[in-house]
Formats: structure tokens, sequence, C-alpha cells
């Protein structure tokens, strides 16, 4: 088993995040983006650095999707430095890698070569330190904005949670 949910595995300086999903596109932008600022508006930019990636390759390069970036900018974020990128083993070097659904976390995992039973803590789902409870960060690829506007809902809350608990292990 890992950390209980709301406690962080130790970590280097800065704290390494990794935000995963598929395409490195949609959410895990979103919640870097997110994040990111909520970490300056707590005073610990430079002491925590947030990343995201992809589990595929097909998005490599290219910008935010621009219903995301939308929804984003809707809220008063700037996500116009995102280019997407490709999670592999090399990412693993993270102090913390958050998948936004069950199948993102299970590929995590095989390149992690770890399982339930022999998780070091580090590779968890996101929205474990969700107040709201844990579960998939819906894909909203296919949908339309109100699914957009539905991630960036869990994605604030979530962040809002992960700064307390940031807070509290880099004191
Ligand atoms: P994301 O969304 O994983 O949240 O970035 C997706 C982006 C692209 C695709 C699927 C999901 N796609 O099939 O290309």
């Amino acid at each position: 088993m890992g950390a209980p949910a709301g406690d962080l595995p130790a970590g280097g300086s800065p704290y390494r995040i990794a935000v995963v999903c598929l395409g490195n596109i949609c959410r895990s932008p979103m919640a870097e983006v997110v994040l990111t600022r909520k970490v300056e508006e707590a005073g610990l930019a430079g002491r925590v650095a947030v990343s995201s990636a992809g589990t595929g390759d097909w998005h490599v390069g290219e910008p935010i999707d621009p219903r995301a970036g939308a929804t984003l900018r809707g809220a008063g974020y700037d996500p116009s430095r995102h280019r997407a990128q490709q999670f592999g083993a090399g990412w693993l070097d993270h102090d913390l890698v958050l998948a936004m659904d069950a199948t993102n976390l299970a590929d995590v995992r095989v390149l992690a070569d770890t399982t339930h039973d022999r998780d070091d803590g580090r590779v968890r789902m996101f929205r474990d330190f969700d107040p709201d409870g844990p579960g998939d960060v819906p894909d909203p690829w296919y949908g339309d904005a109100a699914g957009f506007d539905e991630v960036l809902a869990i994605v604030e809350r979530t962040a809002d949670a992960l700064v307390v608990a940031l807070r509290r292990a880099l004191r």
C-alpha cells in the first residue's frame, strides 16, 4: 500500500510532480496549469515543480486542445506555453506521479514495474487528493464544453487540496 490519501511521499527540492493522462492535451495540462498557479499563490514557487505528460504519443509537440485552452482562459489561466510530451520510464524520477484515470495509472505502473502491493507511494491517482472523493478525471475529448468545465472544477478543488498537503509536507 502507498501513503494514505492526503499524505505525500518524501521528495527532493524542488518537489517534482508529474501529472499524466492519455494525450497530454486536455486533462493533465489543465491540471499542470492550475496546480502551477496555485503553488505560486501559496508562495511555493521554486519549491514545487509541476510537469505533465501523456501515455500516448499522438499529440507530442502540440499545444493544449483548443477547448481545454478556452476553458482555462475563461477562468483566468494562461495555457499558452504548453507543448505535449510523452510519459516514459525517465519520468519515474518524479517525487509524485499523478494519473488522471485508472487506465493511465495502469499504464504508468507497467513502466514502474510496480503493483498495488509493491507501491512505494509515488504513483497515485490525482483524485486521491480530491476532497469530494476518489475516481477518474473523465476524459473530455469526445464530449462537449461541459466536460471541460467538469474537468476544471475537479482539477481546481483537487489542486487546492494538494497545495494544503504540499504546505504541510514542505514546511
Ligand atoms: P487527454 O485527452 O488524455 O485528457 O489529453 C485525450 C486527448 C487525445 C485523445 C484522447 C484523449 N486522442 O484519442 O487523441
